[in-house]
């Protein structure tokens, strides 16, 4: 931008007042120092008030256009602190020569439609977007995988909020200079030891803005690109996304009522990482038998891979108490263990953590900040007091009992309409059920046509990346009200009814 002293000529040009004067309408819904504002840039982006005019006082087009004096001075510094035009008290107002950045201004405007060239993405990034898991739609029956989040303690939590904020300590509200706050991680390390017989002190606990940036870290920092990872077929989606984008090649690898085939795993190759769900197979329901917990150690620690145990949504176990984690079982430290916040608080904390074997301490911390630049550390002392005073073990308690009442009045209505027609997964755990649909069904499109009848459902084909893909659908009952379960399933029933061989 250059400064062009006034020409000599230059006055207040009487151009400004018909050009502002013509279009400013002080009965327009849009304030007046908004659309004063508005005029008198676009005017200048446009060029019909040049570089060096000198703009009338404020008290004068303030007369002319019957507004405050004020807004129009207002309206002058902003343009002033924007760089439209020149700001000196007593010497006047000067439109600037911004002509170098008039196209920044021009092109907001009018967005340009880029052409397909200018828009091409990676292919990694092809490969990411063409294959997208995340759902497009959070909350609703009975989409899947989504907890109670109106029952939460808001009020304790406000209460626990609002005693930090009252004297908040400087380096909660700054960068995270570790992997946690040590307080968060402490009463993590208790919670684990008793809950999930996890073996860890609070140094090996890694705190992170949800699993994603978890197995992201894990691929960086374990792995390099082209090396294999092997992921459970059906799977989570989340894992194939982040680890394929960080240059995995993931090799789908079946599950059974065990859980992780590892003899199958064996015969694709080996693998630097292997991904899996022993607690609750995701989205089947398996828990990993002893047999198979020990086979998988043992293959992990001959052939150096690591194993990543996701203990997603372990807490939520009904009519049996959760299994311990295949981390408290691992004698030779290749397991990373991860959970998260977000079926337990609520997913849009994203709040998780890890925990790493003592060796990896050390990299996985400068990893994290080097990556991340954590913060939160003012959510993760509320959480550490939340989890200190109870109020953690309480409140999943009382969720663990609600949810045992809802998948029953979810099952039920499924008998209701169904018998034993249909085969039901699930583990009897977590936030939803596997519905199984007759063979040949289109899971996809009854899922769309649920959709279309307003109820949320996941097709089970879309979860299989490998072995042959059995027809079904993930439905989520955790969120639901019980009173509603039977009403909406009646939906989805009539739709499976219409769209579905037998
Ligand atoms: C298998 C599995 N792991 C982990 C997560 C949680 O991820 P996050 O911590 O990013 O919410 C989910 C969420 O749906 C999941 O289904």
């Amino acid at each position: 931008m250059t400064w062009l002293p006034p020409p000599a000529a230059a006055g207040s040009s009487p151009l400004l007042g018909d050009l502002v004067q013509q279009q400013f309408d002080p009965h327009s819904r849009e304030a007046n120092n908004q659309q004063l504002y508005r005029l008198l840039r676009d005017a200048m982006l446009q060029e019909q008030l040049p570089p060096g005019l000198r703009l009338p006082s404020s008290r004068q087009l303030a007369a002319e256009l019957g507004v405050a004096r004020n807004t129009v001075i207002h309206v002058y510094e902003r343009l002033a602190a924007e760089g439209y035009v020149s700001a000196g008290v007593g010497q006047g107002t000067f439109v600037l020569d911004t002509r170098p950045d008039r196209l920044v201004g021009l092109e907001a405007a009018q967005p340009a439609v880029p052409s397909a060239a200018q828009a091409a993405i990676s292919t990694r990034g092809q490969a990411l977007v063409a294959q997208a898991g995340a759902a497009g739609r959070q909350w609703g029956a009975f989409m899947p995988g989504v907890p109670e989040v109106r029952t939460f303690p808001a009020r304790i939590w406000m209460r626990l909020h609002n005693r930090q904020w009252r004297k908040p300590q400087p380096d909660l509200l700054t960068y995270a200079v570790g992997p946690g706050l040590p307080a968060l991680r402490q009463q993590l390390a208790d919670y684990l030891r008793s809950s999930r017989g996890v073996r860890c002190s609070p140094e090996q606990i890694i705190v992170t803005n949800g699993t994603h940036a978890a197995m992201q870290l894990v691929a960086l920092l374990l792995a390099d690109s082209g090396d294999s990872a092997w992921v459970e077929d059906p799977g989570y989606w989340g894992v194939h996304s982040v680890w394929r984008s960080a240059g995995l090649q993931t090799l789908p690898v079946a599950v059974d009522e065990q859980g992780l085939m590892v003899d199958e795993g064996a015969r694709q190759g080996e693998p630097r990482l292997i991904y899996a769900s022993p607690s609750h197979q995701y989205p089947l329901g398996a828990v990993m038998s002893l047999a198979r917990r020990r086979r998988l150690l043992a293959y992990a620690h001959r052939h150096n891979s690591w194993i990543v145990e996701d203990d997603y949504d372990s807490e939520f176990r009904y009519g049996r108490p959760p299994l311990p984690s295949l981390q408290g079982l691992d004698p030779h430290g290749r397991v990373i263990y991860l959970a998260t916040f977000s079926k337990v608080i609520y997913p849009g904390l994203r709040l998780a953590y890890m925990v790493v074997p003592e060796a990896l301490v050390e990299s996985f911390q400068t990893g994290l900040s080097e990556l991340y630049r954590g913060g939160q550390y003012l959510t993760q002392a509320v959480l550490a007091d939340f989890i200190a005073e109870g109020h953690f073990v309480a409140h999943i308690r009382r969720m663990r009992q609600l949810y045992a009442r809802r998948r029953q009045a979810l099952l039920g209505a499924i008998r209701q309409h169904f018998g034993d027609r249909l085969p039901i997964h699930d583990g009897a755990a977590g936030l939803h059920l596997v519905l199984g649909l007759p063979a040949g069904s289109d899971d996809l499109a009854v899922s769309e046509a649920a959709m279309a009848a307003g109820i949320l459902t996941r097709p089970l084909s879309q979860y299989y990346r490998g072995s042959k893909a059995q027809p079904g659908l993930l439905l989520g009952y955790a969120h639901v009200d019980e009173a509603d379960i039977a009403r909406h399933f009646a939906t989805l029933a009539q739709v499976i009814q219409r769209c579905c061989p037998g």
